[in-house]
């Protein structure tokens, strides 16, 4: 068996009629194929793995996020290779290739929910779990200060991070993270709210040096058991966010500022 990772990347996208009660291999045909592939790991990894319910594994956060897949080209021996007594070939060996999703990660724009209270312990982790919120056109939204975010300034932020378990301790999930973070330094403004179209009230804009630009700051929610991992790829650990649950599993704020001055066009 031998694998070949290669990477999808999937943009905002309608995902209307995503039923978060069925699995991904019954949604209906309008949701987008790499989506569904990305909705396989997590299902593999988050609800199976680690009994996340599968209602709450799809969120109001993945029809605005960037998604990335990477892939592993499986090639599987369906027929030995038959031969004669001589050594002569009777039959050729014969093989099968197969695509599998192996790992996925999620960049989600701003705005996002106030940072979690420490102590908290939640179920949905987006901006549904605010019953005011409308998750189609979110609020910008005034937040407490932490360590390393002042309340104000908007951030993106990396989650559901999954490998599958056969393919982890392979650096799989560095290509996923060093994937979406050179991604949004080579689109520092994907995100970036546009005044004709959402107005100056809805950012909470008083004047256009208040418009929300993002500059940055890339934050993780990230599980107890990872911290390090994440560390690894630079991200700091914000003790003022505290710790809290998420599905059950104790969560922990980690932040990155990106230099983007070379790219941002602010
Ligand atoms: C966390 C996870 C995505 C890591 O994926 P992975 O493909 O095995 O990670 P990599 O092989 O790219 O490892 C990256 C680095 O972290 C280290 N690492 C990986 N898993 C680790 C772990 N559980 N504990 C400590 N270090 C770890 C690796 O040694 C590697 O370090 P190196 O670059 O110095 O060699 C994977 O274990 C997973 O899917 N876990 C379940 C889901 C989960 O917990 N997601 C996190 C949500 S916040």
């Amino acid at each position: 068996m031998a694998a070949t990772p290669f990477i999808s990347i999937q943009r905002p996208s309608n995902l209307d009629g995503y039923n978060r009660n069925l699995s991904y291999a019954e949604q209906p045909t309008n949701i987008p194929k790499t989506f569904l592939d990305a909705m396989e790991v997590r299902e593999e990894v988050f609800v199976r793995e680690q009994s996340v319910p599968l209602h709450n594994e799809f969120d109001s956060d993945d029809a605005r996020a960037v998604h990335w897949v990477i892939y592993a080209s499986i090639n599987t021996m369906t027929e030995a290779q038959k031969t004669d007594d001589k050594g002569n070939i009777l039959q050729r060996q014969k093989s099968v290739t197969t695509t599998q999703p192996i790992g996925t990660i999620r960049l989600v724009p701003f705005p996002h929910p106030p940072h979690p209270e420490p102590g908290s312990s939640y179920a949905a982790d987006a901006l549904e779990t605010n019953p005011d919120a409308d998750p189609s056109d979110p609020p910008f939204i005034v937040d407490r200060a932490t360590t390393f975010h002042d309340g104000k300034e908007p951030y993106v932020k990396l989650g559901r991070i999954a490998v599958l378990k056969e393919f982890r301790r392979s650096g799989i999930s560095k290509i996923l993270v060093n994937a979406a973070m050179a991604w949004a330094r080579e689109n520092p403004a994907f995100f970036n709210p546009s005044i004709a179209t959402m107005g100056m009230d809805k950012m909470g804009a008083s004047g256009t040096d208040e418009i929300p630009i993002w500059k940055g700051l890339v934050c993780v929610h990230a599980q107890v058991q990872v911290i390090k991992v994440w560390g690894k790829w630079g991200f700091e650990l914000d003790e003022g966010m505290g710790t809290w649950f998420e599905e059950g599993i104790e969560h922990v704020g980690m932040f990155q500022r990106m230099d983007i001055s070379l790219t941002a066009k602010v």
